[in-house]
């Protein structure tokens, strides 16, 4: 698939600006600050309907403006979906589709699919367990949207868990009996059941990551591989397999264990919620260990990876590559360029043309001071 037409309206810096792109590799170039990355990531909005650098819609709205507006005319399979969002921060967004209104904006995932590696993604491999939980749930979502129900299931079972643990632990505290005890078993069932299919999810999809995470870095890389990726889950040491049933009873039997802990602390101890997946360098960790180089080829790996995976799905993604090429030695850059070029639609950001390696032949537009001007 590719984006045709990009249109934004009070997005970031920009008041107005009509983009047309074409299949193939596109360049953006400017200076710093420019709005560049302001561009790509309102693809990427767009596609999993979040930011790969707030957290929050405030800042997508354009200084003094109420809401933003993003529209992409998406093209599959020779077919052009028009997709439009209306950003209201603090309040629900709205969507539409070929001009008519869905009722929720979650519907138009799924239309567009992007893998977008940016600088913010070296916290991957030397951020918390929730970078990599984070990384993992959307791959999952990209790759079976239903998994987004999947993952919303198990946090609002763990918030309600977590609501009536911090009851019993104020309870006891307070040196009262807790009547809400019984109600928890009903709560402990749920979440092993919402927890396991979320946890084998995971463990599979880190399963076929691995040999494509690896073969990404070796590209990327002078050596010090191999990569290895261990899900580590909280019901023990033992690596899992990816069987729903037997991480169910694994979780059930945790969930019993812990109970006690859990009520003296008032908050759910084991679950995929406290998991993580152990990114490893040759016998080390990559976290605390890798240089940076190497957690940055790191990153970028399992972001190839996670392309080469949704590709091999079928619907092939968009690939965005923001501020790439300025990080790597000639070498590299040739290398990534001849394994990233036969994409469908490769967007690249670069603050000068001389970081676009010569392979990635095609369009090529100046970004500055708010315009964005085709060139090539
Ligand atoms: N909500 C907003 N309203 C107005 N301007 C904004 C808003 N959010 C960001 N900006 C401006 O957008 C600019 C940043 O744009 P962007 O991150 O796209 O730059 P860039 O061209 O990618 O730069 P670099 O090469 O440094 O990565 C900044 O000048 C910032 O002040
Ligand atoms: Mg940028």
């Amino acid at each position: 698939m590719h984006v045709a037409h990009l249109s934004l309206a009070d997005f970031r810096s920009y008041a107005r600006v009509e983009v047309p792109l074409d299949p193939g590799v596109t360049a953006f170039v400017g200076p710093n600050g420019q709005g560049k990355t302001n561009l790509v990531e309102a693809i990427g909005y767009l596609a999993t309907l979040g930011s790969h650098r707030v957290a929050n819609d405030a800042p997508l709205v354009r200084l003094g403006a109420e809401r933003a507006y993003v529209r992409a005319g998406i093209v599959r399979d020779g077919r052009t979906t028009l997709a439009e969002l209306e950003i209201n921060p603090g309040r629900a967004n709205r969507a539409r589709v070929n001009r008519s209104p869905v009722p929720k904006p979650r519907e138009i995932l799924g239309l567009l699919r992007t893998v977008l590696f940016a600088p913010e993604d070296l916290a991957l491999v030397k951020g918390d367990p929730g970078e990599r939980r984070r990384f993992l749930d959307e791959l999952l979502t990209a790759r079976a949207p239903r998994m987004l129900g999947v993952r919303q299931d198990y946090d609002r079972v763990l918030k309600q868990r977590n609501a009536l643990l911090r009851t019993a632990a104020m309870a006891r505290r307070a040196g009262g009996r807790n009547a809400s005890l019984s109600t928890l078993d009903v709560w402990d069932s749920h979440l092993a059941v919402a927890g396991a299919e979320l946890t084998a999810a995971r463990i599979e999809l880190s399963t076929v990551l691995q040999p494509l995470v690896d073969k990404s870095y070796d590209v990327l890389s002078s050596g010090g591989g191999p990569t290895l990726l261990e899900y580590r889950s909280s019901i023990g040491d033992e690596p899992l397999p990816a069987d729903r049933q037997l991480i169910h009873d694994a979780l059930a039997a945790a969930i019993e264990r812990q109970r006690p802990q859990e009520i003296e602390r008032g908050v759910t101890l084991v679950g995929p919620h406290r998991d993580d997946m152990l990114l490893k360098l040759g016998p080390l960790p990559a976290k605390g260990y890798a240089s940076h180089g190497e957690s940055w080829s790191y990153a970028l790996a399992l972001r190839l990876a996670s392309y080469e995976l949704l590709r091999s799905d079928g619907g092939e993604p968009v690939l965005i590559l923001d501020d790439v090429f300025a990080e790597l030695d000639a070498r590299r850059r040739e290398r990534l360029a001849a394994l990233v070029a036969p994409g469908e639609q490769v967007l690249v950001t670069a603050a000068v043309e001389e970081d676009v390696p010569a392979a990635l032949e095609g369009a090529r537009f100046t970004v500055a001071a708010g315009e964005v001007r085709r060139t090539v």
